[in-house]
């Protein structure tokens, strides 16, 4: 068994609970930090650990042409190359050649696109995607998904949606380690529900027969009621929900995940994909979805900018040249026991050491956040807690 999903606690439809994967058993909500290159930039895995991350992101399409999949798999699998004991999830880098090349084109064989090394054509097919993954050997990889823009419309989202469906069983029929790596299917349908609908259906019917099925977002409260222990005979999949995050407004954003959370299984995690705001996550978590990944945390550091309870702290800001308070009083990380907004300031844009300690601080805010969620929902303050970022969104919705 390559995973297992364990509901400790419910308050409406949000829940709490423990995921175990190969490498490490996770705490849900969990936040998963991107490590596109595999690293964290400027962070070593070490720094990880004690910041508390649980499970950290790699990319299948840079990790493929650098240093190349067979490379990772020779010397032991991702794990052992970036020596990090815990787990490991690669998206599957349909979704990164789009959003990062202009050349990527998509056909039903794959995703074609202009190598950045040689500047030849070359096919990215879902049965390769899944190769690549399990030569790199993280707990959780992800299907090949035709991702298209939420802001995008007509005719393309419905393709795309059916041919998202269609590469799943590709990749299901490529995955040769289903009992060391979880497949995630992703549903995609743009911001239409019909479409958001057959996809949830497709993925359920194809991989877990025999699930609970909730046709509608009414029927899934059941609150107080723990969802405990899997199928042992089916190959475990996971949910994700794709294609969002990508410019649309805030009520359509969360509208899509209301629908597929509540007609998602029960049972099993469900990870928005591309989600990193804080309110996103708490909006989403009373949505009753379980993970989320992000550069936002890393990249804004990287700019500058630290998160704290009340928002953010632009560290470049000429007021912060002479405070000698942390980043955040209230906050237990290395970076504020040890370092004056007056000397990050200093820092900032001029060295490295500058984002480092932002990029450690504003992670090891993340982590405390998952983590305060997680208690809250357990011990029924949620989401009281996270009172002022309910209201945020229920402002900016109604
Ligand atoms: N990352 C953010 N959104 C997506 C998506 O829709 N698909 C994939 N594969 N990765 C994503
Ligand atoms: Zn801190």
């Amino acid at each position: 068994m390559a995973l297992s999903f364990e509901v400790l606690g419910r308050f409406n439809r949000a829940r709490a609970a423990q995921l175990t994967l190969p490498h490490f058993v996770c705490q849900t909500p969990l936040f998963m930090p991107v490590g596109t290159q595999g690293t964290i930039k400027g962070l070593t895995t070490n720094q990880l650990e004690e910041i508390g991350c649980q499970i950290i992101l790699g990319n299948t399409y840079h990790l493929a042409l650098r240093p190349t999949s067979e490379l990772i798999d020779e010397l032991g699998g991702l794990h052992k190359f970036m020596n990090w004991p815990r787990a490991l999830l690669t998206d599957s880098g349909g979704f990164q050649m789009v959003s990062l090349l202009h050349l990527a084109d998509i056909t039903e064989k794959g995703v074609t696109f202009q190598s950045p090394v040689d500047g030849k054509p070359m096919l990215l097919t879902p049965e390769e995607s899944i190769q690549i993954q399990n030569r790199i050997g993280a707990d959780i990889i992800m299907a090949l998904d035709d991702v298209v823009k939420t802001t995008i419309t007509g005719p393309r989202i419905e393709e795309a949606m059916y041919r998202t469906l269609r590469w799943i069983d590709r990749c299901i029929a490529a995955h040769k380690r289903p009992h060391e790596q979880n497949l995630f299917g992703i549903v995609q349908g743009g911001l239409d529900p019909v479409l958001r609908d057959i996809c949830v259906r497709g993925l359920v019917d194809r991989n877990l027969p025999g699930y609970v099925y909730f046709p509608s977002m009414n029927s899934v409260q059941v609150q107080g009621q723990n969802v405990i222990g899997l199928n042992s005979i089916q190959p475990f999949r996971i949910y994700a929900i794709g294609g969002l995050a990508g410019g649309e407004d805030k009520d359509s954003f969360w509208r899509v995940v209301a629908q597929c959370t509540a007609a998602l299984p029960e049972d099993k995690p469900r990870y928005v994909m591309g989600v990193g705001y804080p309110l996103d996550i708490v909006v989403c978590s009373a949505l009753g979805a379980d993970m989320y990944d992000c550069v936002y945390p890393t990249r804004t550091a990287r700019f500058g900018t630290a998160l704290v309870p009340e928002g953010v702290l632009k560290l470049k800001h000429k007021a912060m040249a002479d405070d000698t308070r942390p980043i955040d009083p209230t906050c237990a990380c290395m970076v504020c026991k040890n370092y004056t907004r007056a000397y990050i300031h200093c820092l900032v844009t001029k060295d490295a050491m500058g984002s480092q300690l932002l990029s450690y601080h504003n992670l090891y805010y993340m982590m405390q956040f998952s983590r305060n969620l997680h208690s809250s929902i357990i011990e029924g303050r949620f989401p009281d807690e996270q009172t002022y970022l309910i209201a945020e969104a229920v402002a900016l919705v109604f």
